[in-house]
Order: C-alpha cells, then sequence, then structure tokens
C-alpha cells in the first residue's frame, strides 16, 4: 500500500495554527522556505520527524545565524533561557523575556519548541541552592508549575527533569539538593508538569546514556519502565547524545533508541555534538534514529562551531562562518535516503491533504444559545504525592453518560493541611472543605471523557477523595 506523502505546509499556515495543534504536530511541521528533501528540518519532517537546534536569545540579532537557522530547521531549544536561574532568578519572581524572544522567533517560523528544563540540580539560582527538604520540595514543584503554565500550549516537549543519574557504575541516582528532598521528586515533577501544560510531550533527559550497557542508561531504563508501570505522566526520553572521545558514539545506540521505544515513550536525541564532527558517526546516529519509529526527532546542540559550548572541538554540522560541512551532507542525505516508518504517536492523515481550499463556512444565522444546557454527572478520584511537610493531588474528573459544560468537585482535607495553589481549576477555600470548578479551557467534558487538575499544599493530605457536587 502506498504510504500517504505529507506536503509543505506555508509557512504562514503554520504561524496560524493553534498552538496545542502545533505541539500535537510537532514531527509534522515543515519550514516554510525550502522544499523537502534540501533541508535538514524539510528532509526530517518527509520522515515524520523533526530536525531542531539550541537556540541562544543573544544570537537573534545575528543575522548569519538566523539565515541557517531559518532556512534549515523547524524545531528550536532555548540553550540556557528557559533554565531555573534565568526563569525565577528570585523565588517567585519569574522573567521569561529572553525564552520569550526564542519561542515567539520559533512560532513566527512555524518551528515547534522544546523546553528545557523544569528541574536540574545545576543552574539553580542562589536562592534555590541555598533551599533543602520540604521548603526546596514545594519551591521545585511551584517552579515547575509556574513555567509550564507560563507556556502551556506552545511547547511540544518538556524536559522535565535533567540529568538526575549518577556518572559511573552506580547507577544510581545523582545526589544534588532535589535529591535529598525524597526519591520521588522526579515523579513529583512529572505530576506537576503534566497538570500545569497537558498537551506537552514530558521528557526524562540525559547524558551518557547512549551506550546501552552503560550502568546510567540501564538505571533511567528501569526508572522509564517502573514510571510507565505505576502511571507517572512520562511521554520522551531525550538522549543528549554529546559524543566526544571520552563518550564516544557506539554501534548498540540503536539497541538503547529501540529499548526505550519498547516502554512506550518516544525517544530524542536533544543535544546532539559530535567532537570533530565526523560525517560517518554523524549519519549513524541519523540512520539509527530512522530505524527506530519513535525515535521522533533530532537536536544539534547549536548551528556553527562558534556556537556551541564545546566550540574548540568544532562538533556541529556549519563552520564557524556558516558554511555547511560534510557532516551536514552526510545528515542530509541519511534523511533523504530510505524509507522508514513515522512515528506511530503522530499519525499521518488518513487522506491527503486537499489541493484546492476547502468550502468556506458561512455563518450561523441563529445565534448560540445564552445558557448552556444542565451539566451531566461526573466522578473524581485523587492521587496524592505526599512528602514531609508538603503534597501535590492531581484530580481526575471525568463525565458520566452526559457531557458537561461545567463541572465542580470538593475535596475534604484533614485538619492541618491547607492548598497554597491549584492549577486548571478555580479553587474556594483553602483548608477544611475546599471547592475546585472548571477554568474556561476545560468546562467541557465529553461523556466519558476525563480531564485533570491539580493543587499543591502544605501538611499531611492522608487519603484524599473528591466529590462531584
Ligand atoms: O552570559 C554569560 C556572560 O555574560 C558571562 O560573561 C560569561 C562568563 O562566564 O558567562 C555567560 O554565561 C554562560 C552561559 O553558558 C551562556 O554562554 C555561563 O557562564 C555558562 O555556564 C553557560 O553554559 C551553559 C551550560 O549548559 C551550563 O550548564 C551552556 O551554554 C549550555 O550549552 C549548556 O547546556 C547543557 C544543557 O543545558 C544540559 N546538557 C549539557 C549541556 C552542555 O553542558
Amino acid at each position: 500500500m502506498r504510504k500517504p506523502k505529507w506536503r509543505a505546509a506555508t509557512k504562514a499556515a503554520l504561524a496560524l495554527t493553534g498552538a496545542g495543534a502545533l505541539a500535537a504536530s510537532m514531527a509534522m511541521i515543515l519550514p516554510g522556505t525550502a522544499s523537502a528533501g534540501t533541508t535538514l528540518g524539510a528532509s526530517a519532517a518527509e520522515k515524520g520527524r523533526y530536525f531542531g537546534t539550541a537556540v541562544a536569545a543573544s544570537r537573534l540579532s545575528d543575522g548569519a545565524y538566523t539565515t541557517i537557522l531559518n532556512r534549515e530547521f523547524n524545531s528550536v531549544t532555548p540553550e540556557n533561557e528557559m533554565k531555573i536561574d534565568a526563569t525565577e532568578p528570585q523565588q517567585g519572581q519569574f522573567t521569561f523575556t529572553n525564552a520569550d524572544r526564542i519561542v515567539n522567533h520559533a512560532r513566527s517560523q512555524g518551528m515547534s519548541v522544546r523546553g528545557h528544563t523544569l528541574a536540574w540540580h545545576q543552574q539553580q539560582p542562589g536562592w534555590m541552592q541555598n533551599m533543602s527538604g520540604s521548603a526546596l520540595r514545594q519551591a521545585m514543584l511551584n517552579h515547575v508549575t509556574q513555567v509550564a503554565t507560563y507556556y502551556r500550549g506552545k511547547i511540544a516537549a518538556w524536559d522535565v527533569v535533567n540529568e538526575a543519574f549518577a556518572d559511573g557504575s552506580s547507577g544510581a541516582r545523582r545526589d544534588s539538593n532535589l535529591q535529598r528532598t525524597g526519591n520521588d521528586w522526579i515523579e513529583a515533577a512529572f505530576r506537576a508538569a503534566r497538570a500545569a501544560d497537558p498537551g506537552a510531550k514530558l521528557c526524562y533527559n540525559d547524558y551518557n546514556t547512549d551506550n546501552w550497557t552503560h550502568a546510567k542508561t540501564q538505571a533511567v531504563y528501569n526508572m522509564v519502565r517502573d514510571f510507565k508501570s505505576r502511571g507517572v505522566p512520562i511521554d520522551c526520553v531525550g538522549l543528549q547524545s554529546h559524543f566526544n572521545n571520552d563518550s564516544p558514539y557506539v554501534s548498540n545506540y540503536r539497541t538503547t533508541l529501540s529499548s526505550f521505544a519498547a516502554l512506550g515513550v518516544d525517544v530524542q536525541i536533544t543535544e546532539l555534538d559530535i567532537q570533530n564532527a565526523p560525517a560517518n558517526t554523524y549519519r549513524a546516529v541519523v540512520e539509527d534514529c530512522l530505524a527506530v519509529p519513535r525515535c521522533n526527532g533530532i537536536t544539534v546542540w547549536g548551528i556553527r562551531d562558534s556556537d556551541s559550548w564545546r566550540s574548540e572541538q568544532s562538533p556541529l554540522l556549519f563552520t564557524s562562518g556558516g558554511a555547511k560541512k560534510a557532516a551536514y551532507d552526510a545528515v542530509l542525505a541519511a534523511l533523504n535516503a530510505g524509507g522508514t516508518t513515522p512515528p506511530p504517536t503522530t499519525p499521518p492523515p488518513t487522506t491527503p491533504p486537499p489541493t484546492t481550499p476547502p468550502p468556506t463556512t458561512p455563518p450561523p444565522t441563529t445565534p448560540p444559545p445564552t445558557t448552556p444546557p444542565p451539566s451531566g454527572s461526573c466522578t473524581a478520584t485523587v492521587s496524592v504525592n505526599q512528602w514531609p511537610g508538603g503534597f501535590v493531588a492531581n484530580v481526575r474528573v471525568t463525565a458520566g453518560s452526559s457531557a458537561l459544560n461545567t463541572w465542580a468537585t470538593t475535596i475534604t482535607l484533614p485538619s492541618g493541611a491547607a492548598v497554597t495553589n491549584a492549577w486548571s481549576a478555580n479553587r474556594s477555600g483553602n483548608s477544611g472543605t475546599v471547592r475546585f470548578t472548571n477554568v474556561d479551557y476545560n468546562s467541557q467534558v465529553g461523556a466519558g471523557q476525563t480531564i485533570e487538575f491539580g493543587f499543591q499544599g502544605t501538611g499531611t493530605a492522608g487519603n484524599l477523595s473528591a466529590t462531584c457536587a
């Protein structure tokens, strides 16, 4: 059977695409300036994937840089601008100016955005470095919630947690202030991120997790398997893939990619660079990704060698002068070669896109009813992540046999417990019986469908139950 072939959408159409749809169709987005097969982004999109780069906000004023960026790439990752020290330099004071510059540039070009990163032991602002215990746990969750909420609908995939495992042969978690808040800090971060932006893919991202036999790779694999078995919301694993003489590309890389994918997550190569940029190694990495249906995108960690965090290793696809290197040609050729199955998470349309514009729908001649029909019944369940002194609760509200137009649920907290903030719901009260109602965007719940909201609190939650009111 002939596979339906994706066609380039125009840049203008992409710029008009809704944020949610943009995120959902991350792998299908094509840059509008070139036909498929002649640029990295267009060629990757032909294979149902994206090809991205790390971007520094300070370089967006460099015309040579943005020319290559806009021509070649259809996904961007802010290199430093979304990190904790950049977005919450003082506790509770968020600044998104530089990250917004990158996000706005990406959106204006029809590129998707990988968010990097919500929780990390490095690049913490001073106030966070000095925190510990439940105060740090709460601050970390608040950071995840606030940043993911601010960018809700604009981020295709978030690196929710970055580099949480130790190097070497221990297979243990990395010691850090975050780890010392309790081993469940990673899953707590993922639950908070899901509640804040249900449309974003949530990734765990790490380095030296490329070699399948490496203890760190196995440790991350075991964590993802555990998360999937317990319903912790994880959608993807990021392999940074900084290859160099100490940490070289190995031929079992494809096994690593396919093994993670077999757990039911997407796999993304998130920070690729290779010491001296050997064309054969770049080609092998691309071929490995294309061989694994759920390897749905590749990001290089910078555009020109002069943009690299390791510029002395000349590890990227473009020279400092902006010329394409042999590695670029190898990557493009590999992307254009062969025929591989696009990732199953971004299914192609069952019919080819129309060649003529769809008919315009006339506006309705009667105004919509001013009063919504009565709401149906619902059920609600609560899951709680407790740590000493605080907790995060996720609530799932499921409509009964009729659709809901509004919903409300009450939850009674035990004495001593109090809600500090909620997301994806309006709240009245903060202790005793607390009432949560829909916000605008999640008021409509189809029959049998579920929405989620969440809240964070202090004290001990115990076993909470929710009642639809
Ligand atoms: O912007 C300041 C500049 O004003 C100052 O003069 C200069 C002097 O040190 O520092 C500049 O900031 C630097 C920043 O990069 C921007 O260039 C920081 O010192 C430097 O620490 C920072 O390094 C970043 C590094 O993460 C920090 O951990 C790299 O750019 C960035 O590429 C790198 O990215 C990480 C990923 O997030 C996670 N995986 C590994 C990867 C490579 O280390």
